[in-house]
């Protein structure tokens, strides 16, 4: 097969700039895993026939593309009820702000994930994780924050661990406590409901999530909260995350960067100056998550400077957003597609987008998100012939064959 490695880059940082697309590809190349390990990658006929035994499992993927699980590097995983009502409303003009300033939005999911039972939520992240991998995703990232009280905040990240054991896709939870304000703290305001979640809940999470997140917006939580918050957690020990320039610029994302933020998620606002800036004060190490089917979703014609951030030295992610408000689409190659039409992504770009560079973006990048020796065998065999043709088939599914720990 096409053999995409997405080898070759550093251990010290994530693909950025040019390297976003030297990695290797093999033209006639083979994977070769032992158990959940991926031993051997390399050229048909550089493989050792000596290591094929009868018990060893043959995928022929002739004619193909083979190249790693995609990583799904922010979703909202774990959610009760759906939001197709509002979908009408935007259609008539509203805007994402203005329904959840009327109490809609994000609140109206909080009211209908508290309502939900445990086993209700279990059962909705399954299913959805049963969609992510039949689109060959076998890492995902799961955030809370549809709880905004201490009880369910913490059920959704047990929720989210529980549905990572019943299946085979890793899921790596995310404490997104901080997404927007409680009406029970709608007086007490921003500021008062952040201590609440530093004082009872942070301590509760140790083990169970390694990022902290907080969205950073009009409407949720402004600069000077956010970063306290995030302050706060650091000192706690938490990786930190931030939902940031999504509908205005208010800074968040470069905030975020200089307290060494793992990644800032949305960017649609973010300068190119300032993506420059993040690419050095981080040291090229703070991965900007692009969300192509956001403002795609929300009928935005803004969207994040792809081409300038790869050109200014900033490494990039990408991810679906998977929510029920801003982006209810599993479609990771539908993403792709969209990063390169009104991005400016190369093809190339956007496959380490959604692998290595995801990888990094939530801390995995020891473990899965290129081809190599060492790491899960987390393996695609794709029905198409090149990379060219990976964000061409616009909207298709081209995942032939999911390997996921070296299980097919
Ligand atoms: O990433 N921006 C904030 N949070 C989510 C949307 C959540 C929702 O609308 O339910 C996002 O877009
Ligand atoms: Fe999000």
């Amino acid at each position: 097969a096409q053999v995409l490695t997405m080898a070759g880059g550093s251990a010290e940082r994530p693909l950025a700039g040019p390297n976003l697309s030297s990695w290797t590809i093999i033209e006639r190349g083979y994977v070769a895993c032992v158990g959940d390990k991926i031993v051997a990658v390399g050229a048909m006929n550089e493989l050792n026939l000596a290591h094929i035994g009868p018990e060893t499992r043959l995928i022929d993927a002739t004619g193909c593309v083979v190249m790693p699980g995609l990583v799904e590097c922010h979703t909202h995983l774990v959610f009760g009820g759906n939001r197709a009502d509002e979908f009408e409303r935007k259609l008539r003009g509203e805007s994402y702000l203005d329904i959840l300033t009327s109490g809609g939005g994000i609140l109206s999911t909080v009211r209908a994930t508290r309502a939900a039972s445990e086993a209700e939520l279990l059962a909705n992240a399954l299913h959805h994780l049963e969609g992510f991998r039949r689109y060959g995703i076998t890492t995902l990232e799961a955030k809370s924050g549809y709880g905004l009280d201490r009880d369910t905040e913490l059920r959704l990240v047990r929720v989210a661990r529980e549905a990572g054991h019943r299946q085979p896709v890793r899921v790596v939870p995310t404490f997104l406590g901080a997404h927007v304000v409680p009406p029970e703290f709608k007086e007490a305001g921003p500021r008062a409901y952040v201590d609440f979640m530093l004082r009872e809940v942070l301590s509760d999470l140790k083990g169970e999530a390694a990022f902290v997140d907080v969205f950073c917006e009009q409407g949720a939580f402004p600069l000077a909260v956010a970063r306290y918050y995030l302050e706060q957690a650091h000192k706690m020990g938490f990786g930190l995350k931030i939902h940031a320039e999504q509908l205005h610029d208010l800074g968040g994302c470069e905030m975020a960067a200089e307290l060494g933020a793992t990644s800032v998620d949305h960017c649609d606002y973010l300068t190119p100056a300032a993506a420059a800036r993040i690419a050095q004060v981080s040291q090229g190490r703070t991965v900007a998550v692009l969300l192509p089917l956001v403002p795609l979703f929300l009928r935005q014609s803004q969207y994040a400077a792809g081409r300038e951030f790869i050109d200014n030295g900033l490494p990039v992610a990408l991810s679906t957003d998977f929510n029920p408000g801003s982006c209810p689409s599993k479609n990771l190659w539908l993403a792709l597609s969209v990063a390169c039409l009104k991005m400016g992504l190369r093809p190339k770009e956007a496959v380490a987008a959604a692998t290595l560079n995801a990888a990094w973006a939530i801390g995995q990048q020891h473990d899965c998100g290129s081809l190599e020796p060492g790491k899960r065998a987390d393996v695609l065999v794709l029905n198409v012939g090149s990379v060219a043709e990976i964000p061409y088939w616009l909207g298709e599914n081209p995942v032939r064959d999911v390997v996921i720990g070296g299980q097919w």
